[in-house]
């Protein structure tokens, strides 16, 4: 979908993230003018610079919370901003059993926060990053937007509760709009293999910690659980390529600027692999060996995700077309490029909001 004539800015909370890296690159080659806001908790201002040579122009980059409303008030005083694309929060699902409190105040106060600013400024527009995990263990596998939710972590259910604060907003004015984009396992990285997945510590997701170990940066991999059921009895993902993510929130903020009202739409290829499958297309794909041992199943793992994309299709004009080979071939040349360039630096400490790093204060 193309934006209107004169482009509109849209600002990216999250910026730096994964999704939110590739999000940018999408919509700035769109047209559309981008404002960031990151507090680099989990990631850096490195990411920076690759992400402004793919657009081909500089990034308005402002570095704080999105808990800070002040903070917030100020970027939306200063940019033009019509549409929020909400990926700012925290993903882990382990570490949200260890720490809900934390999940709960950045994922919810996060986005009530955000909504709070967004209300202020008039700009009432916001595109949001769900997560198929709000499903818990689903009954039907390819899952609609209608199953029920019944999430069973605290990640899980923060999602489902910033999607019902939306849903409530919406529902007392008009004039909101928001659709809860629900991701089911993103994998992969830009072409360029500048920008990808840069987990810190051990990764959650399967695809980079499988580069790692393709890259012998780690022993091997651990596949949790072969008794699952399903044809070889690992646990069975529906991947999406992050390239593909990225062009279904263009299509959802054209979609937000046209039209107010909540929307809840799914985003999956609706094929499913298992964590097998996945190694073999990753050895295939990049003629590398990816040692893994067989261990017990890990609390909390569901057997199946797979995603029914109808609503995707219809609402957004959107589907998946990057296969499980080009996600492979793409996250190992981000992983050789990251690994041949400098050690990632330090943490960028989060106490320093309000910081404008671009442009300049
Ligand atoms: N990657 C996945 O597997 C997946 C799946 C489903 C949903 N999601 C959701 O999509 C969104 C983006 O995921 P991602 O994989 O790009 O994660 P990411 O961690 O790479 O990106 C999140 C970004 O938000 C920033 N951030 C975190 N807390 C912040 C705060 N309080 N204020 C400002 N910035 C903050 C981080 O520094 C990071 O750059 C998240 O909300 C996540 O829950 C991700």
């Amino acid at each position: 979908m193309t934006p209107p004539r004169a482009a509109p800015c849209v600002l990216v909370t999250g910026g730096l993230g994964y999704i939110g890296s590739h999000t940018v690159v999408a919509l700035a080659g769109h047209g559309y003018r981008v404002v960031v806001v990151d507090d680099l908790s989990n990631s850096s201002i490195d990411v920076l610079a690759p992400v402004e040579a793919l657009c081909g122009t500089s990034v308005a980059t402002y570095c704080g919370d999105v808990r800070d409303r002040e903070f917030l008030a100020t970027v939306l005083g200063r940019n033009p901003v019509a549409c929020a694309v909400h990926f700012a929060g925290l993903k882990a699902v382990g570490d949200s059993v260890r720490m809900p409190l934390e999940y709960y105040d950045v994922n919810v106060n996060g986005t009530l926060t955000l909504a709070r600013a967004l209300e202020a400024a008039g700009v009432r527009r916001v595109v949001f990053s769900s997560s198929a995990t709000v499903y818990g263990d689903p009954a039907v596998a390819p899952t609609p937007e209608t199953h029920p939710l019944a999430p069973a972590n605290p990640y899980g259910r923060s999602k489902r509760d910033a999607e019902e604060l939306l849903a409530d907003l919406c529902a007392s004015d008009p004039r909101w709009g928001a659709i809860s984009l629900r991701y089911f396992n993103p994998a992969g990285a830009h072409p360029s293999g500048t920008i990808g997945e840069r987990p810190q510590g051990v990764p959650n997701n399967l695809v980079p910690y499988i580069a790692q170990v393709a890259n012998g940066e780690r022993p091997a991999l651990r596949v949790f659980g072969d008794d699952y059921p399903t044809p070889d009895g690992t646990g069975v993902r529906d991947y999406v390529h992050v390239m593909d993510l990225a062009s279904a929130h263009v299509a959802a903020v054209a979609r937000m600027l046209s039209r107010p009202g909540n929307e809840v739409i799914n985003l999956g290829s609706g094929r499913g692999y298992s964590v097998l499958e996945v190694i073999r297309a990753y050895e295939h794909a990049n003629d590398v060996r990816v040692p893994y041992e067989i261990v017990p199943r890990r609390s909390g793992d569901v057997p199946r995700y797979l995603a029914d994309a109808t609503l995707a299709g219809q609402l957004l004009d959107w589907r998946a077309t990057r296969g499980i080979d080009e996600m492979c071939r793409d996250a190992a040349r981000f992983q050789r490029m990251h690994v041949q360039r400098a050690p990632r630096p330090a943490r960028t400490p989060a106490s320093s909001p309000n910081r404008a790093l671009s442009p300049a204060s």
